[in-house]
């Protein structure tokens, strides 16, 4: 029997947030889950009760969240484990993968990587007498691409849900070719369910990558669907829809966005500012991204808002790639 396909949003912070899941899942679907943008942990600290927001239940309905979190320091670590069974979750991501400076450089997120030890130990303490469970998504490597051997028999040894790999360095960023070769090595590897991440943006390309990684439990896609929401639902077998019904759904997806931030955030200035952010992936689904986002930039209060997005909505959409 073949696998049903399981896809899985990606975490993108300050994009992939609770109104963000929530419209996507009800205006597009095609995702069985998401991984939440990490919540930073500070050493000895609560989360904030923004943070913990973001990932309560009651604003997750739509779609099962999985909360991240980006720690090194593992007392840390299994108290905020425990606040979130208290909330309701049952299983948690743990951030390897991050490469900013501020993060890396103080050896958390993918700055661990270079570090199989310390992973060890921060495992080992965190999940003794855990109450959830536990997955992890890590690159590579931090600089250099083989890291993830020593990463993932570390891995092996500790019960987790998934491994979640996005297949390139941290010093690569987001730019750069991802590397299939290593992501099957690393497959091959893993004891535990393996999830690939990186460049998931065409039904074509997927056809591929299932052909080059299978036994993938599950595929996690960020920038593809930000830029095409109708792409999970094609990777499943869904037809594109045709462009008057898909122009339709991407407006109603903007104004559950605009209606959600409306709500969560506090005044117009935030609220433009939010829209904006999001406009960087929206208006690719349009023939003229960048005229998009001029009009949309400019926009200076929330009548020029209304007006520049009345005015997008009436321009020609992109056609997706086959
Ligand atoms: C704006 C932005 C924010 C991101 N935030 C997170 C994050 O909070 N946690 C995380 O694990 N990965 C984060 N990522 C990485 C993505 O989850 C994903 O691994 C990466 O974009 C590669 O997948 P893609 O090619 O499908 O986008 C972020 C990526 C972007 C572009």
């Amino acid at each position: 029997m073949v696998p049903a396909l399981s896809l899985l949003l990606a975490p993108a912070r300050g994009i992939t947030d609770a109104v963000y899941r929530e419209a996507f899942a009800r205006c597009f679907g095609g995702f069985a889950g998401a991984v939440a943008p990490f919540i930073p942990l500070r050493q000895g600290q609560p989360m904030r009760p923004g943070e913990l927001r973001q990932v309560a239940p009651e604003h997750n309905r739509a779609l099962r969240t999985v909360p991240q979190l980006l720690t090194h320091h593992a007392p840390t670590f299994a108290a905020a484990l425990r606040e979130l069974h208290r909330l309701g979750h049952d299983e948690v991501n743990w951030n390897l993968g991050c490469p900013y400076p501020m993060v890396a450089k103080r050896g958390r997120g993918a700055g661990l990587l270079p570090h199989p030890n310390r992973i060890d130990a921060i495992l080992t303490a965190a999940l003794a007498d855990c109450p959830v469970r536990l997955s992890v998504k890590l690159r590579l490597g931090y600089r250099d691409p083989d890291e993830f051997r020593t990463v993932i028999e570390v891995l092996n040894r500790h019960p987790l849900t998934q491994v979640i790999l996005h297949a390139r360095t941290a010093v690569q960023m987001y730019a750069g070719p991802v590397d299939i070769a290593r992501a099957a090595q690393a497959l091959a590897l893993c004891r535990h369910p393996f999830v690939y991440n990186g460049d998931i943006t065409s039904p074509d390309g997927f056809r591929a990558l299932r052909q080059q990684l299978p036994g993938t439990a599950a595929w996690m896609i960020g920038r593809g669907a930000l830029i095409c929401p109708f792409l999970p639902s094609q990777l499943l077998g869904a037809p594109l829809p045709d462009p008057e019904i898909r122009r339709r759904q991407l407006r109603e997806f903007h104004d559950r966005l605009h209606e959600g931030y409306s709500q969560w955030l506090s005044g117009p200035g935030h609220l433009l500012d939010k829209m904006r952010e999001h406009w960087e992936y929206l208006a690719c689904g349009f023939a003229q991204p960048r005229q998009v986002q001029t009009h949309v930039r400019r926009a200076g209060d929330a009548a020029a808002y209304a007006a520049a997005v009345a005015w997008t909505f009436a321009q020609p959409l992109a056609e997706p790639a086959p």
